[in-house]
């Protein structure tokens, strides 16, 4: 059952597709005092949900902040990052999902002021609260996933290997990338090109120095198999004679500053306009300059940039200059020395910033800071009711950086700049299913971490765990250690490792396509399945993937192996230099070894599964071979 609570919400977000009318009753299960949200928690409570925030599947025992940010340098202590998801389930003497469909900075302290204490705090008190019951906790996500609408579902060959970095620069350094995973055998589906593609970092053009005959050059790779995804930046290059840039600023499609001129940011291109996609002229008219690209061919884009991410704006950087001026030539203290420091460190996506433009909404004028958590949502929504209508025949790839509850079904979304750690590894196995409960089935980490240095067995292990990710994206930064899975010398390894994944595709694309349609998750914490078996309460590192499988990844350097809570008797299915072998495994807590290289997961029946191909064209998704019957 839902129930709605309205609290005179200045804007429609977007995110419920339901009509619900609300209650006049007080909010249950909470109580509400000076704007603040409150809940007591019983002891034994565990708190799911908030998407694609840091730490546990359990999210009790820490602050979380909604506010879309660029946070390449995230870790256990970050409280907001790319994506804004309000949505939260409690499992303990109560049991229920409560979803704030708030547009902009909203606080979840969850036991972190108070051990037992869940409140939260709106910027202010205008916004609906959505209380969602049912006697499961699979149940309570299903009613609040036909609350917000399906999810996007992408192309099967959505679902193969994708290789991506930022640093591939021309089309020679693209048929490069094929050419080396055909040499190894490793079966690729989609190169992706980042922003060096582009003419001056200009949205919807193309480098003709780098690519001279770009359409023919998408054909030929499309002819060898390959899908070219490119990227698409928020901001717009302002730029005289750049028709995007004179389009935009003559027809008032660009957000604007207190005055009501067009605001101007710096990011990739330098001096830029943000598209007002709150605007629904806007909207149409960005979407619709995607047909530079299909027109060539392509069917598939990454859209980035759109929390949105600001280096500076012209006024803040400015007065950073004006302030460093009064330092020159004086002795600085310790504190001046960091102040003047932190000078430049601080300007990128500030405060100041964000509350210095404006959004022409059909409601009304808004500062961005009240509607800030919206902006990459309606980027994506721009394009998918754009790629509709210039692609009508078949799904486009479509994922985002930025999101909010919504755009789930619009697109698909990866999880950001995370890095070749170790503990970002897990950080993405636990962000799953938090994702999944707010609609994003479509999603995935940066396979191997996109800042800094990735190891050989990072690279195995990550992969090793993203054979299940929908969205498998091999991407890593500019000036980093390459990390394709033919970087390491070796080959052998990462191409038994991918292969699996295409000998998995039809299970994994029919769990998807199910969970999709009938509002399901497709990555579940154990508990989901195991509600009354209280250890699996507490398994962090675990998930179950469609209705059949478990998961137990390595995501520690230097183990060959771990162990598994196997929370009923199934079946151990082990992939070792490119053979599968199957083996009963029983009910209770197991050590596994898991060699480098070698996959291990788990069945609770029948499992079938593809025989290898090269891309997802030559999937023989008919004849299939059945493990573990
Ligand atoms: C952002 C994106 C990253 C991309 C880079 C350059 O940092 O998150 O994926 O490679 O910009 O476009």
């Amino acid at each position: 059952m839902i129930q709605k609570f309205s609290y005179n919400p200045k804007i429609n977000t977007g995110a419920v597709v339901q009509k619900i009318d609300a209650s006049n009753a007080p909010i249950s299960f909470f109580t509400l005092s000076d704007g603040v949200f409150s809940y007591r928690m019983s002891d034994a409570a565990c708190v799911y949900g908030l998407g694609e925030a840091m730490r546990g599947m359990n999210k009790r025992g820490w602050i979380y902040e909604s506010w879309c940010t660029d946070q390449p340098n995230h870790n256990e202590d970050t409280r907001s990052l790319y994506g804004a998801h309000n949505f939260l389930l409690i499992d303990g003497d109560d049991r229920f999902g409560v979803f704030f469909d708030y547009p902009t900075r909203i606080t979840f302290d969850i036991g972190y002021t108070d051990p037992s204490l869940l409140t939260v705090k709106p910027a202010d008190l205008s916004l609906d609260v959505y209380i969602v019951t049912g006697d499961s906790l699979k149940g309570i996500v299903r009613e609040f996933r036909a609350l917000i609408g399906k999810s996007y579902i992408p192309p099967l060959w959505g679902f193969g290997y994708g290789q991506s970095r930022w640093g591939y620069v021309t089309e020679k350094d693209i048929a490069a990338v094929a050419d080396q995973h055909e040499a190894a055998g490793i079966p690729l589906d989609m190169i992706y090109l980042d922003i060096d593609y582009m003419d001056s970092f200009k949205d919807f053009t193309v480098n003709r120095e780098r690519y001279p005959d770009f359409k023919g050059f998408i054909e030929k790779m499309r002819a060898r198999g390959y899908h070219m995804i490119p990227i698409i930046d928020a901001a717009v290059k302002k730029e005289e004679g750049y028709p995007v840039y004179d389009e935009g600023h003559e027809k008032g499609y660009f957000c604007t500053n207190e005055n009501g001129d067009d605001f101007v940011v710096g990011v990739w291109p330098g001096m830029s306009c943000l598209p007002d996609f709150l605007n629904p002229a806007a909207s149409e008219w960005f979407g619709a300059q995607y047909r530079a690209l299909t027109d060539a061919g392509v069917d598939g884009f990454w859209n980035d940039m759109n929390e949105p991410a600001l280096f500076y704006s012209e006024g803040s950087l400015n007065a950073a200059f004006d302030k460093i001026k009064t330092h020159e030539g004086k002795t600085l203290s310790a504190l001046s020395f960091f102040d003047t420091r932190d000078v430049f460190n601080h300007l990128a996506n500030s405060k100041e910033d964000y509350d210095s433009f404006y959004h022409n909404a059909p409601e009304g004028r808004f500062c961005h800071a009240d509607v800030h958590n919206l902006y990459g949502y309606k980027m994506t929504e721009s394009a998918a009711n754009a790629l509709k209508e210039l692609r009508p025949d078949e799904p486009t790839l479509l994922f985002s950086r930025a999101s909010y509850i919504g755009a789930h079904r619009c697109g698909g979304i990866w999880t950001g700049d995370n890095h070749s750690r170790w503990c970002h590894l897990l950080q993405s196995i636990r962000q799953m299913p938090g994702l999944n409960m707010c609609g994003f089935l479509y999603s995935g980490s940066d396979i191997g971490g996109f800042g800094g240095d990735c190891t050989r067995d990072l690279l195995i292990r990550w992969l090793s765990f993203a054979i299940f990710t929908p969205l498998m994206r091999n991407h890593s930064a500019i000036f980093t250690r390459d990390q394709e899975a033919t970087a390491f010398g070796d080959t052998e390894v990462f191409r038994h490792i991918i292969t699996l994944r295409y000998c998995l595709i039809p299970y994994l694309y029919g769990a998807f396509v199910k969970a999709a349609e009938n509002n399901e998750m497709f990555f579940r914490p154990l508990c989901f399945d195991y509600e009354d078996d209280p250890a699996a309460r507490e398994i962090e590192d675990q998930l179950m993937v469609g209705d059949r499988l478990m998961i137990a990844p390595v995501y520690l350097q230097n183990t060959t192996g771990r162990n598994v809570y196997l929370p009923e008797d199934m079946t151990l299915v082990r992939m070792s230099g490119g053979e599968i072998t199957t083996e009963p495994v029983m009910k209770g807590r197991r050590y596994f070894e898991v060699p480098l290289g070698d996959v291990v997961f788990f069945t609770k029946g029948a499992l079938p599964l593809a025989e290898p191909a090269k891309n997802t064209a030559e999937l023989d998704m008919e004849h299939l071979t059945y493990i573990a019957d």
